[in-house]
């Protein structure tokens, strides 16, 4: 069903209206967790969702179906780009790690970070799991008088089909790794980079998951998946290995996630010949980390 749309749903997020139904699945992503309210867009903004099978029939509140709570994630993040002037949060690569570069930009989601990047670098390229963010992506570049860059619909694990070995510059990727299977990617990732090349990755911490998983206010679901969370944890910094669950819903078909501390990451990257670790930021939450390949 959701292909079947796809194309519709590209159509109705173009100029000149699809900024308003951006606008109200961005309020809607937001309704959902208590943080706006939609009751202000028109009626006829609700029923085109209503149409596209993006928000369920007859419920008096706007509650996204799954198709639109996929949408309503590209859209949030879009109109949250627009509504900053167009750019990107902090912590940002400075300028010379991407001028002139080969840019990888690993889970990539609708590819904002590739349109900046793709400003000054030689290249960029992008792999995204979710095939939605792709498509849509693409449209909203068009909205935005930019040449969609290439992505990849992929999982980051097999990198290795779509990018060749010493070919890439300049590896990112923001809020991903704690999502992937982190021993299979990783070499993944030394072997496409150029000797003197680097990455920088932004992770969710252990300290800050921790954190998050035990002190907060959180239903019953949540802390079960948090105590998987925290068992995947330690298992993947004792042995390599993160254990899988399959999940009923809306986006990934496997939960797979994982924390582990910095120190992990920098013993991790450094047998891999990837050293200098820096760490770039740390906010109690995530942390963003650069290093280098050595050799
Ligand atoms: C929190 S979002 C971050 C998106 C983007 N990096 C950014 O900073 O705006 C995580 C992204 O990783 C993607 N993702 C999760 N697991 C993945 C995997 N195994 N391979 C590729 N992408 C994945 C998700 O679909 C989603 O787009």
């Amino acid at each position: 069903m959701m292909t079947a749309t796809l194309t519709e749903i590209r159509e109705a997020i173009l100029p000149p209206t699809g900024d308003v139904l951006l606008r109200f699945l961005r309020d809607a992503y937001y309704g959902q967790q208590g943080e706006h309210t939609t009751d202000a867009y028109p009626a006829e903004i609700a029923l085109k969702a209503r149409q596209l099978g993006l928000i369920g029939q007859g419920e008096k509140r706007h509650t996204l179906t799954n198709q639109g709570y996929i949408v309503g994630n590209v859209a949030k993040e879009y109109c949250n780009w627009v509504d900053h002037g167009r750019n990107m949060p902090t912590p940002k690569p400075p300028q010379s790690m991407i001028e002139g570069k080969d840019v990888l930009d690993l889970g990539c989601s609708f590819g904002r970070w590739l349109w900046e990047f793709q400003r000054t670098a030689h290249s960029v390229v992008g792999l995204e799991l979710q095939p939605e963010y792709v498509e849509l992506g693409s449209a909203l570049a068009r909205c935005e008088g930019i040449e969609p860059p290439t992505i990849h619909n992929s999982g980051v694990e097999n990198l290795d089909k779509f990018i060749k070995p010493d070919s890439i510059d300049f590896v990112f990727s923001r809020l991903v790794f704690n999502h992937v299977d982190i021993q299979v990617t990783l070499p993944k990732v030394a072997a496409v980079m150029r000797k003197g090349g680097t990455i920088w990755i932004q992770v969710e911490t252990f300290r800050g998951a921790i954190r998050r998983i035990f002190e907060g206010e959180l239903r019953v679901r949540s802390r079960v998946l948090g105590a998987f969370a925290f068992c995947n944890s330690v298992g993947c910094m004792l042995t390599g290995r993160q254990m899988s669950l399959p999940v009923k819903g809306r986006m990934h078909a496997r939960h797979r996630i994982a924390y582990p501390t910095l120190g992990w990451w920098k013993r991790s990257l450094k047998k891999l010949g990837i050293e200098e670790f820096k760490l770039e930021d740390d906010d109690g939450g995530n942390a963003t980390f650069s290093a280098r390949k050595v050799r």
